[in-house]
């Protein structure tokens, strides 16, 4: 099989793995249900929850993938991209970013208005742990995998990148400014989803640790080049507006440092992290992908 069908039936496993958990849309709070299901059906490329389970088998030594492994796993798997999906429907509020489509269909708050918006953001985020917490690994394990997914989603992770990158659209950050943007909107949860792979499959504490610095590194890589695809894909291949950014004012790698940099800091960043990973184990398909995600369209 080669790397692409690999990975595009990894993408629709995960996919029939997250409608699992998903609500029945009935009851009084029906559009609730609705919306959140609306927001994490539509496509997605569901990396985060594949580079979990990447991690997972890599930390295992790629042992045989068990039903055992399904039933410790899958539930973060899901919960994971029920954060990452919730964080889309936020970020593309007209408060925030302000963008009508996303993953080729619109947007949720166009499709179910504002509130909706905001409440199914929320709703998705909390549901996650509820789903996380269904979770069969041993207790200790369990509740190390959800402290890490609450950090990285929250005030010190994702929702902190996000904010200092709303309080300074507009405005000219400073280098540091804008690494710790990149490094906390949309590395944290790339850094959860490694460590919670980690944690799950009874990692040491410096295994993980060393995890989460090489996923860093994939954050910013995959947050450089998707400010370059902002720019150079075509709305049909992404899925989402492109030139959301400039009509945003926002300074991003690319204005800051222009293409060749931008796209030599996307290599760089990636190897970086190769190298570590390389120092803990190999994974034909974790490469493989971190290795695709340099030069991907979409
Ligand atoms: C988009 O993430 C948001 C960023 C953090 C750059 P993805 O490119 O993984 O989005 P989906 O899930 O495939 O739609
Ligand atoms: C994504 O940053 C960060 C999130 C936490 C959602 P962007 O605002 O660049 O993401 P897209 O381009 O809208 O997917
Ligand atoms: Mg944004
Ligand atoms: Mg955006
Ligand atoms: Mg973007």
């Amino acid at each position: 099989m080669s790397f692409k069908e690999e990975m595009k039936n990894r993408s629709e496993m995960i996919s029939r793995e997250i409608r699992n958990f998903l609500p029945a849309e009935e009851g009084f709070q029906k559009t609730i249900f609705e919306a959140c299901n609306y927001s994490v059906i539509n496509g997605g490329k569901r990396l985060r929850p594949m580079m979990m389970q990447a991690v997972y088998c890599l930390c295992r030594g790629n042992k045989t993938y068990t039903e055992d492994d399904r039933a410790v796993l899958a539930p973060f798997m899901a919960a994971m991209e029920m954060i990452h999906s919730s964080s889309l429907v936020h970020d593309d509020l007209p408060c925030m970013d302000n963008d009508v489509l996303r993953r080729g269909v619109p947007s949720t708050w166009a499709k179910f208005g504002e509130d909706m918006g905001t409440l199914a953001g929320d709703g998705l985020m909390i549901y996650a742990f509820e789903t996380a917490s269904r979770s069969a690994a041993p207790a200790e394990a369990k509740a190390e995998a959800i402290s890490v997914l609450a950090r990285k989603t929250g005030i010190y992770g994702m929702i902190g990148g996000q904010t200092v990158d709303v309080q300074l659209t507009g405005k000219q950050p400073t280098k540091e400014q804008l690494e710790f943007i990149y490094r906390l909107k949309t590395g944290a949860l790339i850094e959860g989803s490694f460590m919670i792979g980690a944690v799950l499959a009874g990692a040491d504490k410096e295994t993980v640790r060393q995890l989460e610095e090489a996923a860093c590194c994939i954050g910013m890589a995959f947050q450089i080049q998707d400010d370059i695809l902002d720019v150079t894909a075509s709305e049909g291949e992404l899925g989402k507006p492109i030139g959301s950014d400039a009509a945003n004012g926002k300074v991003t790698w690319l204005t800051y440092y222009g293409m060749e940099q931008s796209a030599a800091d996307v290599k760089n960043y990636t190897r970086r992290a190769l190298d570590i990973i390389g120092k803990i184990g190999h994974d034909p398909f974790l490469e493989q992908l971190l290795v695709y995600l340099i030069d991907r369209k979409s």
